[in-house]
């Protein structure tokens, strides 16, 4: 019973320090990283520079630029589902899911930091 009570306590503490929305947030963040390692970083590089595949043109966009990060999720998300019309950055949207592209961008928001 007291172990019981003990458990209860500290799972009550857990979940004022780690609020269930922060967990879901960093479990997006991860996949994100690892979707994002694996499709995007060849062309726009570790750190999202754009500094991946550097031969295109026009250049691969540089995902830390103001530019990109005052763009709004919605703006961003179309980007990325329907692709950029006559450049390297193809629709993603028969590789990733609408949820694995929210993945990624919540992902791609760290670079703006
Ligand atoms: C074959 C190379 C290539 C790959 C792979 C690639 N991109 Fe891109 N991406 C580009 C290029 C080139 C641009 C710049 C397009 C332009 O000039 O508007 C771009 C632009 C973007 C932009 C900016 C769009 C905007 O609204 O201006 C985002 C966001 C982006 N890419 C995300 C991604 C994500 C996420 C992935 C992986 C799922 C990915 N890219 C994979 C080449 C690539």
């Amino acid at each position: 019973m007291k172990i019981a009570m003990i458990l209860f306590i500290g799972f009550l503490l857990v979940m004022c320090v780690f609020p269930a929305n922060t967990i879901a947030e960093e479990r997006d963040f991860n996949k994100g990283k690892k979707l994002y390692l694996k499709y995007c970083e060849k062309c726009h590089g570790q750190e999202g520079k754009g500094d991946g595949y550097t031969l295109f043109n026009p250049p691969v966009a540089d995902l830390t630029s103001p530019e990109i990060q005052k763009k709004t999720d919605a703006e961003l998300w179309h980007g990325v589902h329907e692709g950029i019309p006559n450049t390297a950055m193809g629709t993603w949207r028969f590789v990733l899911s609408d949820e694995e592209i929210n993945s990624v961008l919540a992902f791609l928001r760290s670079f703006g930091h």
